[in-house]
């Protein structure tokens, strides 16, 4: 039996014995001797009775165990042309006082925290403070509006946000400090302090009363202690897009995600402390949470902090000069990034100026990655592509190619095999278990591991509806797929209304609240269409009231203006197309699933719930005369 069939059967069959094996490999304050029990609603909880930290297990051990002298973090900026290189001990001290601060401030274990930050160390200082005293942060990624700052702002009430001046995007600078006054003076709760980190980069920075200076905070404060925490004491809080127009607050616990975390450096990525890991994603998603910081930094690796974007900063040789430069041994990064690169430079003519010697592996995740990619990556570096499925949901991968339990071959367009602890099915709508080759649900059976999400913050009926109403004793991941005859797994893509653009995961059901806001505008619907680059972007169909006059042009400016401003400019909608009536059933339901597929000029089969068959006809020459999509 290979080392994979027998780590993971093991991991099936007695789940207690194999993560009590892998929580030894962690430092403890005190070891959990209840390894699985359950919490009051019977959803699994991993050991309950164990005290640990994580911003311990990240710096601190490290520094006792004799290597405070090695870089944690390499801060490579192209839009600031900084390069800057920190050890744990400078990590350390950075965090410590930031934490002392932040007790002094009046913060407390189960308070929260918002970090509104751009890529730079200062964000991850700000997480690993937080940590070290209890404080649950929640990082929300700067590309979110105001908007969607205040709706989280008013879900998880934050005793303060910790924010920066400003965050550079590839053609202006954007200053942070006003979205996050906004953000207050719209949300019912208000936080009493913002902590800002002035980069000295000319935003305008208001001045506010709760307003307390970063650097100063710091400099004045005594170095705070690592609080021992119960393993599920809420480490951070991360917003993913749902079904509805409100985002859930998924909740991770402290525990069982350093163990899973630990185990997957070590069994998926293979990588070894010391080594240098780059993810290139950014610390508002679940990949930079896990892999930017806390999974390199419990493995002691060096982790890239990348303020940038793959093309454009200043061209598309930006992730080879930094894989040249330091040495970088394992990347992560989603499907688009490697797209856009493609588009840039198709030839790969820049890869040839760079010395790429010590890549071994190149992950992908956050998306489907179509093989095109994947082969024009491999035809340039001769070194392998690897796809690998996860969610925010889960923290970590759940299909993988798990490189430290010994190479099996891979198969296009598959993410590979369930890891350890995740007992993966395919099922049908009614719930029965599908054969090879038979598309389906992709469903979890429970327990799934140590390191997925405790719960959504403060909503245990979301949580029990969302994932577990479905199927009784599964977690539904929302995701179809199917699983050949030798047991690869094929994901895909989504069965719900999420929409995935250039790896950020998006809510059409939230883009449509708001086009349905604006005044001219009697019914809509988004929907997420294939796009070269972004995987998904989305099109929002849009019937005018009658006796409304408002040109097209000037409803499509209005409609994109408005999702900007209420949910940010990652939003990417940039087109809007007016038509008559929108295919529905005869219950008066959108038939959105017809929609994508004519506009992605797939085979579909008419539902026969269709109120009225005509339409189809008309949709698709409504794709046609706004040249979207691949509509035939
Ligand atoms: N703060 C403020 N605005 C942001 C932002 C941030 N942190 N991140 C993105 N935006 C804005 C962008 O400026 C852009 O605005 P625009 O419409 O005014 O141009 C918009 O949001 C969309 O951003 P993005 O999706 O990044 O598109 P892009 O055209 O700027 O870049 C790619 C395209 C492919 C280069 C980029 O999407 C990319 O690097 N993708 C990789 C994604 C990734 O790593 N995902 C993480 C999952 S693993
Ligand atoms: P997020 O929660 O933002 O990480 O997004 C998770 C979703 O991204 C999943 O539910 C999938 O739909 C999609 N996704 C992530 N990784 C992959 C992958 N390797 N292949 C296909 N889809 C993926």
């Amino acid at each position: 039996m290979s080392k994979y069939n027998e780590f993971y059967k093991k991991s099936i069959q007695d789940p207690e014995q194999f993560w009590k094996e892998q929580a030894d490999e962690i430092d403890w304050f005190g070891k959990p001797s209840a390894i699985l029990s359950k919490d009051k609603n019977g959803y699994p909880l991993w050991f309950e009775d164990g005290q640990i930290n994580m911003c311990y297990l990240t710096l601190d051990k490290h520094i006792q165990d004799g290597f405070g002298d090695q870089i944690a973090f390499i801060y490579d900026s192209p839009v600031t042309q900084t390069i800057k290189r920190y050890t744990f001990h400078e990590v350390k001290s950075e965090v410590a006082k930031l934490a002392g601060g932040l007790l002094a401030l009046g913060f407390k274990k189960g308070d929260t925290a918002i970090i509104y930050m751009p890529m730079i160390p200062q964000t991850a200082f700000a997480m690993l403070a937080c940590a070290r005293i209890g404080v649950i942060h929640s990082v929300v990624f700067g590309g979110f509006a105001p908007h969607e700052l205040a709706i989280r702002i008013d879900d998880c009430k934050p005793r303060g946000i910790i924010t920066a001046s400003s965050g550079i995007e590839i053609d202006r600078l954007i200053a942070y400090k006003p979205l996050v006054d906004e953000a207050i003076e719209i949300a019912n709760h208000k936080p009493k302090k913002v902590i800002v980190f002035n980069r000295k980069l000319g935003a305008k920075v208001p001045f506010k009363k709760y307003d307390v200076d970063y650097e100063a905070l710091v400099y004045g404060s005594e170095e705070a202690p690592c609080v021992p925490l119960e393993s599920n004491h809420p480490l951070y809080i991360l917003y993913t897009s749902g079904t509805t127009g409100k985002p859930k607050g998924i909740v991770r616990d402290t525990g069982g995600y350093a163990t899973a975390l630990k185990f997957s450096m070590k069994y998926i990525y293979d990588v070894k402390p010391e080594e240098v890991f780059w993810a290139a994603s950014d610390m508002g998603w679940a990949v930079g949470h896990s892999y930017i910081l806390y999974a390199p930094m419990i493995n002691r690796n060096t982790s890239v902090i990348f303020e940038g974007k793959p093309i454009k900063t200043p061209d598309s040789s930006t992730f080879w000069r930094i894989i040249s430069e330091h040495k970088v041994e394992t990347m992560l990064t989603a499907p688009t990034a490697i797209r856009a690169i493609k588009k840039e430079d198709p030839e790969g003519e820049f890869i040839k100026n760079y010395d790429l010697s010590h890549l071994r592996n190149q992950f992908v995740a956050g998306e489907r990655c179509d093989a095109a990619t994947i082969e024009w990556y491999q035809k340039h570096i001769p070194i392998s592509v690897i796809d690998h499925w996860w969610q925010t949901e889960s923290g970590w991968p759940m299909v993988a190619n798990s490189l430290g339990l010994g190479e099996f071959s891979m198969r296009l367009g598959s993410a590979t095999k369930p890891v350890c602890g995740y007992n993966l099915k395919i099922f049908s709508e009614d719930g029965k278990e599908l054969g090879p080759n038979e598309e389906g649900l992709v469903v979890v059976k429970l327990p799934l591991p140590p390191g997925n999400m405790l719960g959504l913050w403060e909503n245990d009926k979301r949580f029990k509806e969302s994932y577990f109403s479905r199927f009784d004793g599964y977690y539904l991941s929302g995701d179809g797929g199917f699983i050949d005859e030798d047991g690869y797994v094929f994901i895909t893509g989504r069965v719900d209304d999420l929409i995935n653009v250039a790896g950020h995961r998006l809510s059409t059901a939230e883009m449509e609240e708001v086009v349905a806001s604006h005044h001219s505008v009697a019914e809509c619907a988004v929907i997420g269409i294939s796009d070269d680059l972004k995987g998904q972007i989305p099109v929002a169909l849009v019937v005018v009231k009658a006796g409304e006059s408002i040109e097209n042009f000037q409803l499509e400016y209005e409609v994109v203006q408005l999702i900007r401003k209420r949910i940010g400019a990652v939003a990417s909608l940039r087109n809007v197309i007016v038509v008559q009536r929108l295919p529905k059933t005869r219950s008066g339901k959108i038939l959105r699933k017809l929609l994508r597929s004519i506009a992605d000029g797939e085979n579909f089969q008419i539902p026969s719930t269709i109120d009225d068959e005509t339409i189809i006809e008309e949709i698709q020459n409504d794709f046609k005369i706004s040249k979207l999509g691949k509509a035939i």
